[in-house]
């Protein structure tokens, strides 16, 4: 028998002593996310952090995410199971580059994805999710410049829903961007009745084929409005083990086979099980850069 279950009571025994909450984003293993205490989309585990009354949240996620908590939770302490779990996306943009794209346009706004390091998001206007990147960009006059960092390919996106044009940067996915047209169409040829519902941090080519492109959230709420019993999924697989759990009649396909994100699978049971014995590894972030980058958070949070 797998030593798995033991980890599962003793969690939760110490989660109880700690006044601990357990917040997990959907790509984590699955006895990750079946041991949280929610588990959600970058836009709802911030939200839920922003709310929560625990002492301690346990943050099973990517290095932004477990920040991004930290930030709105001053008074929490957050930590992260593995603190190598990072986001190669989120290193594509540095301060030193973005102050100088904004001398370059110094009428702009800075529209930031949340997949991004505190710092940035601290010399930003808005910060943005999946979920609300149109939102955010459609709320700024249209006669003012928009940057859009990190993601190019959200970015793209957001050019196409607004029509207007953004000042892009070169970030990427590279899990998101392992998914190629060629697999969807294989998988179409297979399948042709399946919906295909992608991330937007897709490629455009993907992005094409597909019959909705919508956050994590947005893909869950699709599949189980959906008629249709088949699925192919154009995002992080973690995700299909709650789209399975939700809708056990319903056929799952992972877009392709190398939609494994290295950093978001380094979180265990075990190194739950330790973080919350040793409190280990605390997120912090230095107080003038967690106020500016509320700043850019609480007004996303404004408009959704
Ligand atoms: P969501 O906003 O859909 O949770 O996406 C987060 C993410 O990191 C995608 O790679």
């Amino acid at each position: 028998m797998s030593a798995q279950p033991d980890f599962a009571v003793q969690i939760n025994r110490l989660k109880k002593e700690r006044q601990a909450v357990i917040l997990a984003h959907y790509y984590q293993r699955s006895e990750v996310q079946d041991i949280a205490d929610y588990v959600g989309d970058s836009l709802g585990l911030a939200q839920q952090a922003a709310r929560t009354e625990a002492r301690i949240i346990i943050f099973c996620g990517v290095h932004f995410m477990a920040e991004t908590a930290a930030i709105l939770c001053p008074d929490r302490q957050v930590l992260m199971p593995d603190p190598h779990a990072g986001c190669p996306l989120a290193n594509m943009v540095t301060v030193r580059e973005l102050e100088k794209k904004k001398k370059q346009y110094p009428d702009a706004v800075v529209v930031t994805y949340v997949n991004s390091p505190a710092d940035i998001k601290a010399i930003s206007d808005y910060c943005c999710t999946s979920s609300n990147a149109v939102k955010v960009v459609q709320s700024i006059p249209p006669d003012r410049p928009v940057i859009f960092v990190p993601d190019k390919s959200l970015g793209r996106y957001v050019e196409r829903e607004t029509g207007r044009q953004l000042i892009l940067w070169h970030g990427y996915c590279p899990t998101h961007h392992r998914i190629l047209a060629s697999d969807i169409k294989e998988k179409k040829k297979k399948y042709p009745n399946a919906r295909v519902t992608v991330h937007p941090e897709c490629t455009e080519d993907v992005i094409k084929l597909a019959d909705k492109v919508v956050s994590t959230s947005g893909i869950i709420k699709y599949v189980r409005e959906t008629d249709a019993r088949e699925f192919i999924i154009g995002t992080e697989m973690g995700i299909l083990h709650r789209l399975k759990k939700d809708n056990p009649d319903k056929l799952f396909l992972s877009a392709s086979r190398l939609t494994d994100c290295p950093n978001m699978k380094l979180i265990t049971l075990e190194k739950i099980l330790w973080s919350l014995e040793d409190l280990i590894y605390e997120i912090t972030v230095p107080p003038d850069i967690a106020a500016r980058a509320q700043g850019a958070i609480k007004r996303m949070l404004q408009l959704v």
